[in-house]
């Protein structure tokens, strides 16, 4: 596994042109075997393999029209979790000796409860609820994924924070006899992300324990991770291990890496390009036969959230606070 420090990679290499794997696959199988089998071969990766978790009790939300969630092994085996690798297939490749359980979060800053919390007691108090969001990457890909978890601001609200808690700063875990890409220097170890209070308090905001309505894959941020539907991808830190309530805007590790490249509001935004390419449109990711079809898609202001979240930035030049 090659790796060198975030600026130094390309942005070739970043947004890989190479195609996901799968395709190669099947391009190559479409030498030998007819269409149906090929959307049969398709059809079958939907499957979860059944070493996968199932959750219990999970309320499903209804999907706004015109979602179409991608599938398992698509959201499952294409992700950006540098602690293990920098290529789209080196989280599910190298997260084996990633051990979810037991878990711990620790509380801390501006509230009136603090302490160290087990994954339970954050999170059995809860309904958890399966929610079908659009996500979008700041690389320029998107995907619809089916996320289950609970309101952020449900949890946060029972640890009581103060009037100065004006940000939440959140903190992935640092293991890296566990996580490999941990042992080189790609980003400032533990990635550290933030929100404003009130970012962290809206609703569609989650705190994200599985996907699928499995326990949360190692590769997809085991056991806790954010999902902040209309913000890019990075600002979704996985396998929290540390939230802390703050006065200051706490500071996260894509703007510590590259800063005139990746702000700390990180609003999907189609008329603010990043410094290296446009935001103006996105590839949706797919595997299998939808790879030989594969689209561009305009991207939508707040990645198609801002009747819920425009309010949110009211009086903030959006294109100075990127
Ligand atoms: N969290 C940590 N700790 N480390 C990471 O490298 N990558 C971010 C975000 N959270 C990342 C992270 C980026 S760039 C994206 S696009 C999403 O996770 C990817 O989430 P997914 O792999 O579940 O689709």
């Amino acid at each position: 596994m090659l790796i060198r420090k975030a600026p130094d990679i390309r942005p070739s290499e970043i947004t890989p042109e190479r195609v996901f794997r799968d395709r190669r696959r099947l391009l190559k199988a479409a030498g030998f075997i007819g269409a149906s089998a090929l959307l049969a071969e398709a059809r079958a990766a939907d499957t979860i393999p059944a070493n996968h978790r199932r959750l219990a009790n999970v309320k499903k939300v209804p999907a706004p029209a015109g979602l179409t969630p991608n599938t398992f092994e698509e959201v499952t085996g294409y992700n950006n979790f540098y602690e293990f690798g920098t290529d789209k297939s080196d989280p599910a490749a190298n997260s084996g000796k990633f051990r979810p359980k037991p878990w711990k979060v620790a509380i801390e800053g501006e509230a009136e409860v603090t302490g160290s919390f087990d994954f339970d007691a954050l999170v059995s108090p809860h309904q958890l609820e399966e929610r079908i969001y659009r996500f979008r990457c700041v690389e320029a890909w998107s995907m619809v994924i089916p996320w289950v978890g609970i309101p952020l601001g449900d949890v946060l609200k029972r640890f009581k924070p103060s009037s100065k808690a004006k940000y939440v700063a959140f903190e992935t875990v640092m293991r890296p006899e566990e996580m490999p890409g941990q042992r080189y220097p790609i980003l400032d170890w533990p990635y550290v992300e933030g929100l404003t209070i009130a970012e962290a308090m809206h609703p569609l905001t989650l705190l994200v324990t599985g996907v699928y309505g499995v326990e949360l894959p190692a590769q997809n941020g085991a056991p806790l991770r954010l999902m902040v539907p209309w913000k890019y991808g990075f600002k979704s830190i996985k396998s929290i291990v540390r939230i802390r309530f703050t006065e200051q805007q706490p500071p996260t590790s894509w703007n510590l890496a590259a800063p005139d490249e990746y702000g700390f509001y990180a609003n999907v935004n189609p008329k603010v390009d990043h410094p290296r390419w446009s935001q103006a449109s996105e590839r949706v990711v797919s595997s299998g036969l939808g790879s030989l079809l594969a689209s561009r898609v305009p991207t939508q202001p707040f990645n198609g959230y801002a009747a819920q979240v425009a309010s949110l930035y009211t009086g903030l030049d959006l294109a100075r606070n990127f």
